[in-house]
């Protein structure tokens, strides 16, 4: 069957075309059904099946025969070290991990709070949380204690599992005091905390409070595989929204386990025994998806890389994980390769290395600019693979499945829909638009399984954010338009989320901490064009009356108040005084052209615009810091 009659099979037989995708996975009671919808809007899938995640991503290899086959491969050049874990020892460590986790009294719907460095055992802890039916939430590395403390107060832990640090290049980031930070910061306080010692930057241990990881699993008794409906929650991530307080995706266990499966052949062209490999953190939804858990169901190999793209060592080191380990597809974002055309732009470096083994490279996170694409396949002789997706909905909602069928490349574009996903692009009043009429992009519902039913102790801000906008849909928060087939092109997202090096952040999260400043009265952050990270925020600050201080220092506290509370992820370096900003005469900050400005874009004033002659102001201002660029 063509690819185009197997989506619109999805779209028009849910039932039946996800049943027998199901069939994939080892269910423990199969589902009577695939879709639940008697209180739409609000959809699940699989709701009345038993079955254990842990069970489908490492015993059924293990029962299948699979034990010796590497399940996964640990490849730090910033440690200079490499580890090399079979499905069989995989099993056993996240059993016995389980089982400590279990002796201390976690169970099925647990929140467990993970917190730790690219290492298996991050791995480790987010399985062995699945085996019990514990629902996991990796918080990034990158994320200052503040933020941590935002999800502990809403997941509310029984326990904490950490690493003792990170290790960023030229730097060890301690993790132990930022966790102690945050349990202080916060109300909820876990029970207790299970701390992974890395030699290079061992922790002090809160007695009574805290277990060394390796002394915590002694004696334990493996655990069983506990079985779990099929809408119970696997994990809740975090992801940033319009204003400081993330939103908790929710990912329902069945449908995460068949979609993803489903993916890992037919996007990913990857078999049983393939190795698989994305570069990026277990802190991300790739890392969730694509580095834990779908290669792991598969009976893939999936590689956890601790490094950069560039300077661990050179711009060489993505060609030479893959030459050495023999990665058949490869998952990044365009940033990535951004930063090492960079450093090596006539791609000599990928001349070292025998890349015979890659077959295809997949990119999302962000847009991909065709520069980035181009140079890449020119590069690595390969197919250059965009596709898109988010958090929220887990896999990809548009790619090309290549392993599938390969449909033709157009650059500019992630493709088209995957199964289940029926999108659409609406305008303001939200019908839908002819062929390449940019509009907002929406999905009608239901998504498809995998994606989030809702938010964690949210579920009104889930409808107001989602579902609302437009009845019958769920709202990307992206625009863009789509060609005559069916192709979609993302140009921009409609809120105030920015994307900086491909992680996703939040202007309001900024603006509530740049406004807690005593000398800050007003402010406003904005994502300007970077030719290494896409977007870079930008902050404008107007001192409270009669604040004389100089503003270079007001500046640089305002830089660090950033980096202390959201953390240094947030790449927050650039900002600037001014002594108003513009709006319109209702009192709405005028973004979108303020980012025009700063861009060097032509634009219009908007006609219900309070005072033009800011706008010069502003221009002013952002050349101060070197904008527009070039
Ligand atoms: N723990 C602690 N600090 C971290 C961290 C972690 N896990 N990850 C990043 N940081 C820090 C960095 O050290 C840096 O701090 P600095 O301001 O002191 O330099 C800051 O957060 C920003 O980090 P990063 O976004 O990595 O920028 P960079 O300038 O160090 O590197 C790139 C630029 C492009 C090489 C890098 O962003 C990159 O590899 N991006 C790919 C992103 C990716 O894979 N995204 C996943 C989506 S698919
Ligand atoms: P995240 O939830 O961190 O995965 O970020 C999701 C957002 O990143 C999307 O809503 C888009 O704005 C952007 N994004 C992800 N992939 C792509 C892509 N391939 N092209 C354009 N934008 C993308």
């Amino acid at each position: 069957m063509a690819y185009a009659d197997l989506h619109q099979r999805s779209i028009s037989d849910p039932n039946g075309f996800w049943m027998e995708q199901a069939q994939a996975i080892d269910w423990h009671t199969p589902p009577s059904k695939a879709l639940f919808d008697e209180n739409a809007p609000l959809y699940e899938w699989f709701s009345d099946g038993q079955v254990n995640t842990c069970w489908n991503a490492l015993d059924r290899h293990v029962e299948s025969g699979r034990g010796d086959q590497l399940a996964v491969i640990h490849d730090s050049p910033i440690t200079g070290t490499q580890e090399k874990i079979t499905y069989a020892d995989m099993r056993d460590r996240v059993a016995l991990l389980a089982g400590a986790l279990q002796a201390r009294g976690v169970t099925k719907g647990d929140r467990v709070v993970i917190y730790m460095p690219m290492v298996p055992e991050a791995l480790v802890a987010m399985l062995a949380c699945a085996r019990l039916g514990a629902i996991h939430s990796v918080v990034f590395g990158g994320f200052a204690a503040n933020e941590l403390a935002v999800r502990i107060d809403d997941a509310q832990p029984k326990c904490v599992i950490a690493g003792s640090c990170g290790i960023e290049p030229g730097r060890v980031v301690a993790y132990k005091p930022l966790l102690d930070g945050a349990i202080d910061l916060a109300t909820h306080k876990p029970e207790f905390c299970v701390i992974f010692q890395r030699e290079q930057g061992p922790a002090t241990l809160t007695e009574g409070r805290d277990h060394d990881w390796t002394a915590f699993q002694q004696g334990a008794t493996p655990a069983d595989c506990v079985p779990v409906a099929g809408n119970h929650p696997a994990y809740i991530l975090y992801t940033s929204g319009t204003t400081g307080q993330p939103k908790g995706v929710i990912r329902p266990t069945a449908g995460h386990l068949v979609a993803l499966q489903w993916t890992m052949k037919n996007i990913y062209d990857c078999d049983p025994g393939d190795v698989f490999w994305a570069a990026s953190d277990v802190g991300w939804v790739v890392g969730h998806s694509y580095i834990c858990y779908a290669p792991l169901i598969a009976g893939n190999t999936t590689i956890v890389f601790e490094g950069k793209p560039v300077g661990t060592p050179d711009a060489g080191t993505f060609w030479r994980v893959i030459a050495e380990h023999g990665v058949k597809s490869f998952f990044t974002a365009p940033t990535a390769f951004r930063a090492v055309k960079r450093e090596d732009p006539r791609g000599l470096l990928v001349q070292h290395y025998d890349l015979s083994c890659l077959k295809t490279v997949y990119l999302a996170g962000e847009r991909a600019d065709p520069d980035t694409i181009e140079w890449a396949a020119a590069k690595l002789q390969v197919p250059v693979i965009d596709h898109w997706w988010q958090t929220e909905t887990g896999w990809a909602i548009a790619a090309n499945p290549v392993g599938y069928e390969s449909l033709p490349v157009r650059i500019g574009s992630p493709a088209v829909g995957m199964p289940g996903y029926d999108i659409r692009v609406l305008d303001e009043g939200g019908h839908p638009v002819g062929p390449d009429t940019l509009g907002a992009i929406a999905i009608r519902l239901p998504l498809p399984p995998g994606t989030l039913p809702g938010l964690w102790n949210a579920e009104a801000r889930f409808r107001k954010s989602y579902l609302e906008a437009y009845p019958g849909y769920y709202a990307t928060g992206d625009a863009g338009y789509m060609d005559a087939d069916g192709y979609v092109y993302i140009m921009a997202r409609t809120d105030d989320v920015i994307n900086v090096a491909g992680h996703r952040l939040s202007t309001g999260a900024m603006e509530e901490v740049l406004a807690s400043h005593p000398d800050v009265g007003e402010c406003a952050v904005i994502g300007v064009s970077d030719e290494l990270k896409g977007q870079v925020p930008m902050g404008f600050l107007c001192l409270n009356t009669g604040t004389n201080r100089p503003h270079d220092e007001i500046v640089s506290e305002s830089v660090r108040l950033v980096r202390d509370r959201i953390g240094p992820v947030a790449a927050f370096k650039l900002a600037v005084v001014v002594d108003r900003l513009p709006k319109t005469r209702s009192g709405k900050i005028l973004r979108a052209t303020m980012v025009s400005i700063a861009d060097g874009k032509p634009f219009k004033a908007p006609a219900t615009i309070d005072d033009p002659a800011i706008l010069d102001e502003i221009a002013e201002a952002v050349a101060t810091l070197g904008y527009p660029i070039g």
